[in-house]
């Protein structure tokens, strides 16, 4: 069976949306007619999509980025708080304290950045949809990856509380919580890291991008309206709870 959106008239913000899950969410949402902005950090030319240099850690460029986006649209429908940086594969000993603080700055402290300048469009118009991009180590907790897991897990909390503020409206925050999902960000740790994520996964294989995009579409149409709060496993099986 195949699966229809129709996101036309909606104007979506896709972070990270250059490489990886983010281009795979934004190609989606375009491709079933919404108004794709992509800001990211390191920006890649694209046919569907607008592209904006946007560190989601930097204020003054989510605000340059937005008024563009406002003054054109005057809507903000979908935000899809994606860019990632996963940092050094290292025991906690062994970290850069400022390494560390990016791990955070960028996962963390950029979602905050970007949604709370986004959510007041949101609730003038009285809707919207937000997702987070959390991962599996948010809830596992995993070794060598502890400020990562630690950022993961803020996502996740940020997205159960911000859903709570807003439940007076019709904007749903949920958060999508991805195993080892095949992007640069994970063959950065090279194949033996990635053969024990693969030994470690039920299904035996990485997910694949458009896997997760699938979800994140869903989450942010309509047909998802009872959702807020809510943390999507994309795991291949492996998270237990
Ligand atoms: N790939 C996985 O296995 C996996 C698993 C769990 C969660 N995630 C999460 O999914 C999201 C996307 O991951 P991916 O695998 O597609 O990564 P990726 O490295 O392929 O792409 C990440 C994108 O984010 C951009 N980016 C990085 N820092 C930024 C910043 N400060 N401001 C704006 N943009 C920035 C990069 O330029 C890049 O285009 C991330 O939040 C990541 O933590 C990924």
């Amino acid at each position: 069976m195949s699966v229809t959106y129709d996101f036309a008239g909606k104007t979506a913000i896709v972070t990270g949306g250059s490489r990886g899950i983010g281009r795979a969410v934004a190609n989606g949402l375009a491709q079933w007619g919404a108004d794709v902005w992509i800001w990211d950090a390191d920006p890649l030319p694209t046919d569907e999509t607008r592209s904006r240099t946007v560190d989601v850690t930097r204020a003054a460029d989510i605000r340059a980025a937005l008024s563009e986006i406002v003054a054109e649209a005057g809507r903000v429908d979908i935000l899809v708080n994606n860019a990632g940086y996963l940092g050094s594969y290292l025991s906690f000993e062994a970290f850069d304290p400022a390494e560390w603080q990016r791990i955070i700055g960028v996962n963390l402290i950029g979602t905050f950045e970007v949604t709370q300048q986004i959510l007041p469009i949101m609730r003038k118009a009285g809707s919207g949809r937000i997702v987070n991009m959390g991962s599996l180590a948010g809830k596992e907790g995993l070794p060598n990856l502890a400020a990562y897991s630690a950022a993961s897990a803020g996502v996740i909390a940020f997205t159960k509380a911000l859903s709570r503020e807003v439940c007076d409206t019709e904007i749903r925050v949920n958060c999508v919580a991805p195993g080892p999902i095949d992007t640069d960000l994970i063959r950065r740790l090279g194949n033996e890291v990635v053969s024990d994520m693969i030994g470690a996964s039920p299904l035996k294989r990485l997910g694949a991008v458009e896997e997760v995009a699938a979800l994140v579409l869903w989450l942010c149409s309509d047909a998802s309206s009872f959702n807020t709060g809510a943390v999507f496993d994309m795991s291949g099986g492996r998270a237990r709870y």
